[in-house]
């Protein structure tokens, strides 16, 4: 066992920052919105492993029009907590893009890094068009100039866990999202 990995801290003991019917309710409404907008077309939600799958599978489920989703997993913070600046891809779409209407789809824009190589990676394939979904927005954290087309929550600069987020790996399926503490309890 490693012993770099950090104590296990109580979700419950975290301060709530959105509860799950604030969530479920800007989700439904982005749902709604991204199903007018697409009328009567096809869309590609892309959801970026592993923090994207919870909110990916909601929204999906809150849009109307056809869509179909494809996922990429990318280069990790791992638990440094903090954006590396170097991001890889480490798997690529399924099926081809070329033509569709694609919507990349976010737990957190953070720094933009991972967005932005995404972006471009995603426009090489030339979609008809591409837009980006994300639950959470940091705007203080950014490095490089990129917005969201959907975004549920813009939030301060705070480290936060659950809906699909995690520190270590952990809490991604927490429900509600939680602020992570600076210093965990008994540190
Ligand atoms: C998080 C999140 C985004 C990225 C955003 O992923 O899911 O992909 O960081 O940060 P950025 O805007 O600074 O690039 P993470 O690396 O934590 O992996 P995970 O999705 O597997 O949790």
């Amino acid at each position: 066992m490693s012993l770099s990995v950090p104590p296990y801290v109580a979700p419950e003991t975290m301060e709530v920052l959105y509860s799950t019917k604030q969530i479920a309710d800007r989700v439904k409404a982005i749902g709604q919105q991204i199903s007018e907008e697409y009328k009567g077309e096809s869309i590609v939600l892309i959801g970026v492993l592993k923090g994207a799958a919870i909110f990916l599978s909601d929204l999906a489920r809150a849009i109307s029009v056809d869509n179909t989703f494809d996922f990429v997993a990318v280069s990790s913070y791992g638990r440094a907590r903090v954006s590396s600046g170097a991001v890889k891809l480490i798997k690529d779409i399924d099926n081809p893009i070329e033509g569709k209407h694609v919507i990349i789809v976010e737990d957190i824009l953070d720094t933009g890094l991972t967005l932005s190589y995404l972006r471009g990676l995603m426009l090489q394939h030339k979609p008809a068009s591409l837009k980006i979904a994300t639950c959470l927005d940091k705007p203080e954290r950014r490095l490089v100039p990129i917005e969201a087309d959907y975004v549920c929550f813009k939030i301060p600069n705070r480290f936060v866990i659950g809906y699909g987020m995690d520190y270590a790996e952990r809490y991604r399926g927490v429900e509600d999202i939680r602020i992570f503490p600076e210093t965990p309890p008994g540190h």
